[in-house]
């Protein structure tokens, strides 16, 4: 845990600097105080029964549920017997309360559409104006024979039509799985298989930093491998923006336009009423054996968890505009651009392109335009821009901003203070949030009107949720000791199961800690109770806030006709968090050339996706192993880290492979 360590020392050192609640906040948020704050999560944790059931009480159900929850270890049901529909929640329930007129979502494409600087075309789709699109394509997909029940795969860009889609998947009761749009054909082919899905909404294309990504031909591709899906409905992106002349090939009686098939359908569709329990979505994360896996969310836990932790975390108010800025295809997608700012009758902002495109300022060009006043992104992009410089910043009226949020990855103290300081024009106060794909909503933040911040720690636990230090044994750590972060109670908006692989649920994440759920995440709690995530403990590495399986890289590097053997460690990256570095031993007779190391980046970019690429290929004669032949990458991390090895190596097998790989480190 060296890393862990000097990152622990670091911390340590920030924890001096203590930044309280702004006093608007602490007057005019949901929590007012530390005082609230440490009453109302007692209540929380003392009797979850009566806290979620009260919270609940501000969704519309068709049904009201008998059981709150229902707790067999490691199995959760939360709202037994109540029925309700999310798409309701967002729209229908909206527009009953007086937002039928209020922009629901406010979209920008990325092409500039006049003079440099003047941004992309703009919709302001309203909450009646998002019902009606949605129950179109709903009555779509029925004709088409999705039926309650169903997986539809959503392979889109961050287009406003990729919240449409959900919705009205939401609104039949079909589950979606969506692929994020950075995904390359073989992910989509393992993910469609895996959930069993017969239809793909997809777009011809996505504009992204520029260039344009052929997402109906990466569908095409993927479809040579498997012959699952029997209809694609196709949004026209491309072909419709202005001056855009773009072919895209054609299955005559496969392929389906999405203006076509709208067309005539009805703007009535009535919202199929849920049992609280059914799956909303699955949604693929890489876990740290094996292919990603399909995690299972539900419709009425889950909705309750993102609604209120958007609620109470964001400090949501009626005016607020609320930006977002993670893609529709992760989980901080689903939660906090969709279903948790929606379910809220909040105006979310979504961006179909890169934050650097054409320049460094577009999000904060973004910021002023559209009067964001909160902003959620990620510490990877907050390094982009910091080195990226100020002046990027300082053209734009950033004053609309009241409250900031990060979230995907431990952000460095540097970052954070730069944050507050450059972006939030030192007012505005910063909720760093941690939690999972797995979790579904947010399980550790600061509430901006209760809770002292400290750059660098996500702070303490959302109400309900017991989270603690532990060892492998299950005993509690002292203030200050690292060890296992774990969640010793259920949530309303966990992970219900993997698709397909009930064992796997128990065994990935009920196991390695005797009766909690286990994060994978390394951490440790200051004398304040604060939470100060390291990061993975497991073989999950994050990458720009993106979550990979070391194994997942490495089945990809061995598909290679050239590799014989790779493992594959992350390292610290100064921009990114997390680096990918490989480890490869080649087949007899292959030289191990610059040409190949290109060559196998690409590969890897090309079966899984952009976001995989390595970046160290180093090759070596053998891989150190245990006596039972494990590869030890506990040794591979450290030498790529440090170019040294410096823990316990008497399990190695052969000495001589460490010698090797640091002679040529150093020569
Ligand atoms: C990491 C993203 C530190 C962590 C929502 C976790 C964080 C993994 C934070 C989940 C944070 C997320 N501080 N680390 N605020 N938020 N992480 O499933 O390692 O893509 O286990 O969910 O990201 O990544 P995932």
């Amino acid at each position: 845990m060296s890393d862990a360590h000097s990152g622990a020392i670091e911390s340590s050192l920030q924890e001096q600097r203590v930044f309280p609640p702004p006093p608007e906040f602490a007057r005019t948020a949901l929590v007012k105080s530390t005082e609230e704050y440490r009453q109302l999560y007692k209540r929380s944790i003392d009797d979850p029964g009566a806290f979620w059931g009260e919270m609940a009480g501000g969704l519309h159900w068709f049904k009201k549920w008998d059981t709150v929850l229902d707790w067999k270890p490691p199995y959760a049901k939360w709202f037994v017997g109540g029925k309700l529909n999310v798409s309701y929640n967002c729209l229908d329930l909206q527009i009953e309360r007086g937002r039928g007129d209020k922009a629901a979502i406010l979209w920008e494409g990325e092409p500039e559409s006049g003079m440099p600087g003047s941004g992309g075309s703009v919709h302001r789709i309203s909450f009646r104006q998002l019902k009606d699109q949605v129950c179109r394509l709903a009555n779509g997909l029925k004709e088409l024979g999705v039926k309650k029940g169903d997986r539809v795969t959503i392979y889109m860009p961050m287009v406003a039509e990729a919240a449409v889609a959900m919705l009205a998947c939401a609104r039949i009761g079909a589950a979606h799985s969506v692929i994020f749009g950075g995904f390359s054909s073989q992910a989509i082919a393992d993910r469609v298989e895996d959930a069993q899905s017969d239809i793909i909404i997809t777009a011809d294309g996505g504009f992204r930093r520029g260039s344009i990504v052929p997402l109906k031909a990466n569908v095409d591709e993927a479809l040579k491998k498997t012959d699952r899906v029997k209809k694609i409905i196709v949004l026209e992106r491309i072909g419709s923006a202005p001056g855009k002349d773009f072919k895209i090939d054609w299955v005559e009686g496969r392929d389906v336009w999405w203006h076509e098939l709208v067309r005539n359908q009805s703007t009535d569709c009535p919202a199929e009423p849920m049992d609280a329990e059914d799956t909303l979505f699955v949604l693929y994360t890489s876990g740290s054996t094996g292919k990603p896996k399909g995690i299972q969310h539900t419709t009425g836990g889950y909705l309750l968890g993102v609604n209120i932790t958007t609620r109470y975390v964001f400090d949501l108010k009626e005016d607020d505009v609320y930006w977002c800025t993670a893609d529709i295809g992760w989980i901080t997608g689903h939660s906090y651009v969709l279903y948790g700012p929606l379910s809220n009758g909040a105006t979310t902002l979504m961006y179909e392109g890169a934050p650097n495109f054409p320049d460094f300022s577009r999000f904060w060009a973004m910021i002023e335009r559209h009067r964001v006043s909160v902003f959620y992104t990620a510490p990877t992009a907050i390094r982009a821009f910091m080195r990226a410089g100020r002046e990027f910043v300082d053209r734009h009226d950033l004053r609309s901003l009241r409250l900031l949020g990060t979230v995907g990855e431990p952000i460095n103290p540097e970052a954070w203070m730069w944050y507050r300081e450059v972006i939030g024009g030192g007012r505005c106060p910063i909720v760093d949030t941690w939690w999972q794909t797995e979790t579904g909503m947010i399980l550790i933040t600061p509430l901006p009107g209760a809770t002292p911040t400290k750059p660098g720690t996500a702070t303490l636990p959302f109400f309900g949720v017991d989270a603690a230090i532990v060892d492998r044994t299950g005993k509690e750590m002292g203030p200050n000791q690292g060890g296992l972060l774990v969640i010793r109670k259920p949530w309303p908006a966990m992970l219900r199961g993997i698709f397909n692989d009930p064992d796997r649920y128990v065994k990935q994440y009920w196991t390695d800690v005797p009766g909690v759920y286990f994060t994978g995440d390394g951490a440790r709690r200051d004398a304040d109770g604060y939470f100060w995530i390291m990061g993975r403990v497991d073989d999950v590495i994050n990458v720009s806030g993106h979550r990979l399986g070391t194994m997942e890289i490495e089945s990809a590097l061995v598909a290679h006709e050239a590799v014989a053997e790779a493992a594959v460690v992350g390292i610290p990256h100064e921009m990114k968090g997390q680096g990918i570095a490989c480890f490869v031993t080649l087949e007899h007779g292959r030289k191990p050339t610059e040409a190949l190391k290109k060559e196998l980046i690409t590969w890897v970019g090309k079966q899984i996706g952009s976001l995989a690429k390595p970046d160290q290929i180093r090759f070596t004669e053998a891989l150190p192993k245990t006596r039972s032949g494990k590869i030890m990458r506990r040794l591979l991390k450290e030498l790529a880290t440090h170019g040294e090895v410096r823990g316990d190596t008497t399990t190695l097998e052969d000495f001589n492979v460490i010698a090797k790989l640091k002679e040529q480190d150093e020569g």
